[in-house]
């Protein structure tokens, strides 16, 4: 087979790349050196097969746009399975299917699968490489696709195989096949992918299989399925923690920095939040926040305190909504090397396309090419009369997290972070205030695991049902939810565990406004957080029955005009609707079932008796 000269001499990764091309009978195989030239050929070849159009290199220098298939537009939940040896240690939350039975049903789907096609041999590192927090994968793909994303989103190439060669840490081995083999002289589709799809974790084998899908979650094999539903099961077992949770610095006009993480459900706004720039009553007087991570936090404990790295490398942000208003810093770090997929395109000048979504600008272009390739002016309606989206509601920028200009001076410091504050939010329209306080590690965990979010396009399902999403992490916990509450429990006996806020910029008013202002405004809320968690007596709180909520005058409202009724109302606890709530909770907690740890319960019938 042709095939170029093997990257690494690891007796178990040349073992398994030869078994993997006997399977899969590909034309030829190309162990990625992730070096620039690489990468310029793989994207000229995604150009030449008309997945990839080239953006006017003079708006959009290196940068790249790719249009979907319309049936493979997000991570597919309904079929990611975890497929441990017993049914219950995958638990209620996950699709489980016995691995042995797995694995034969896979065997049979990838036998043949990349036929006509290379087979990329992608080695990668979730974290700097060489870091004690950091782990390595190799994915092997028939996507250059996928090759190019991963080069954005992890540090791939020659230095990571090296470290794979060292065999101080096992790699983490991913197949990836978009299930679309060319037949000879068969030409090929500009997003090949198989209706039938696969994405399976082999927890207890460290193994993850993904077949027919090639978009974000589903193909790029570090981010979800790696870093997040495997790590968790590492996690479990070696005392740390991978959440679905961004990193960021506050800055205080002395210069010193305190780092929080947040874990929101996907497309709840990590990303602006962690790209936050402060109100300018703020800014004045030297308040910043640094960029860590905007998606998954590796936190380990180290001499007692919490570490935590990001383990990407990249942006995989929602592009619809964003723009220079509501996070300049996100427009920065994907004006250039980008790639754009299911956004619309702007007309061809003549030096080639723009992009735009909704909300990049206020007024969208007089006419565009939508994200499935049809020409659209704002008076577009579909079938049903209704206006038709120029971007997919899931449409993603693939951008470097260097490029960010708020990028935290340690965001590759292989020792990570310390971590002061866990905040925790989601999308609610009422019940829950805009910011509140647990008053003990018990009491922080079950808010987190109750937390409850409206749904939203990063998942196919049904946008806007209230779903609950413990510590947004209802897609990406690997085993069982009541272990891993467990486990949040359990290490409070490893380190001393950050101060847990729940935080909500989503209520709406009885006419179905947004109530708070959110984005910039956010800060506010963050810089008594910081000063709470700190323990700061500058932070005064009052306790409630949920916890300890601000009053009006605790928040820096320097240079805003929020009414203080408004914040009242806000924080007030609308006793009937948290009623509500907690008989809501107990739904989700009869699901989870006899693992749930009694802490949790207690805490449930403290606040019960707190409400009264
Ligand atoms: C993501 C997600 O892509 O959470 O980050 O869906
Ligand atoms: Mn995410």
């Amino acid at each position: 087979m042709n095939t170029n000269t093997p990257l690494s001499t690891n007796p178990k990764l040349l073992q398994w790349v030869q078994d993997v091309a006997a399977l899969t009978k590909p034309d030829a195989i190309h162990w990625v050196d992730g070096s620039e030239a690489e990468n310029e050929a793989l994207c000229a070849k995604l150009v030449a097969s008309g997945t990839f159009i080239k953006l006017n290199q003079k708006l959009w220098p290196g940068c790249y746009y790719a249009r979907s298939d319309a049936g493979d537009v997000a991570r597919v939940e309904e079929r990611t399975f975890i497929c441990s040896k017993s049914k219950d240690d995958a638990g209620p939350t996950n699709n489980w299917e016995d691995p042995v039975k797995m694995k034969a049903t896979l065997t049979g789907l990838f036998d043949g699968s990349m036929r006509g096609r290379t087979m990329y041999v992608l080695a990668y590192s979730m974290g700097p490489i060489g870091s004690p927090i950091a782990a390595n994968g190799v994915e092997i793909t028939d996507s250059p696709y996928v090759v190019v994303n991963m080069r954005i989103m992890a540090r791939i190439g020659t230095a990571v195989f090296k470290e794979i060669d060292k065999a101080e840490k096992p790699f983490v081995p991913c197949l990836h096949s978009v299930g679309a083999p060319l037949a000879p002289g068969q030409k090929d589709v500009i997003w090949p992918c198989n209706k039938e799809k696969y994405i399976v974790h082999f927890p207890e084998t460290r193994e993850i299989w993904s077949f027919g899908s090639g978009y974000g979650g589903n193909a790029l094999l570090g981010k979800k399925c790696f870093a997040l539903r495997i790590a968790s099961n590492m996690a479990r077992d070696e005392g740390w923690m991978a959440e679905h949770m961004l990193i960021l610095g506050f800055e205080n006009p002395k210069g010193e920095r305190t780092y929080v993480t947040a874990a929101f459900p996907s497309a709840c706004g990590k990303t602006n939040f962690a790209m936050l720039i402060p109100p300018e009553g703020l800014t004045k007087q030297g308040y910043k926040v640094w960029t860590v991570g905007d998606d998954i936090a590796w936190i380990k404990p180290v001499n007692g305190e919490l570490r935590a790295i990001n383990p990407e490398a990249g942006f995989f942000g929602v592009a619809p909504g964003t723009s220079v208003k509501t996070n300049p810093n996100a427009m920065a770090s994907l004006a250039k090397n980008t790639i754009f997929t299911n956004v619309a395109l702007t007309p061809d000048t003549g030096e080639g396309h723009g992009v735009w979504w909704e909300g990049m600008t206020d007024e969208p272009p007089a006419e565009l090419i939508d994200w499935k390739g049809n020409k659209w002016t704002p008076s577009t309606v579909g079938a049903d009369g209704k206006p038709v989206k120029a971007a997919h509601p899931n449409s993603r920028f693939t951008a470097p997290a260097r490029q960010c200009p708020t990028i935290d001076k340690d965001w590759e410091n292989p020792a990570g972070v310390p971590i002061s504050a866990f905040i925790f939010g989601g999308r609610r329209p009422d019940t829950m205030p805009l910011v509140y306080q647990a008053k003990s590690w018990e009491q922080g965990v079950y808010i987190a695991a109750t937390m409850g979010s409206e749904m939203t396009a990063a998942a196919a399902g049904t946008v806007g049902k209230v779903r609950r999403d413990p510590m947004a992490m209802l897609p990406f916990i690997g085993y069982h939810v009541g272990d891993y509450f467990k486990h949040w429990l359990n290490m409070a006996k490893l380190a001393k565990m950050p101060a847990v806020f729940h935080v909500n910029w989503f209520r709406k008013d009885a006419n179905g406004k947004f109530m708070w202002p959110g984005f910039g405004e956010n800060a506010r809320v963050l810089k008594w957080i910081v000063a709470r968690a700190k323990g700061c007596p500058c932070a005064k709180a009052t306790e409630t029955a949920l916890g300890y909520e601000p009053a009006y005058e605790d928040l820096d409202w320097t240079g805003a005009d929020y009414p203080k009724a408004k914040f009242d109302e806000l924080q007030a606890v609308d006793v009937a609707k948290w009623k509500a709530e907690v008989e809501d909770q107990a739904i989700f907690f009869a699901k989870v079932g006899a693992k749930l740890p009694a802490e949790l319960t207690a805490q449930r019938d403290a606040l019960k008796a707190r409400l009264g």
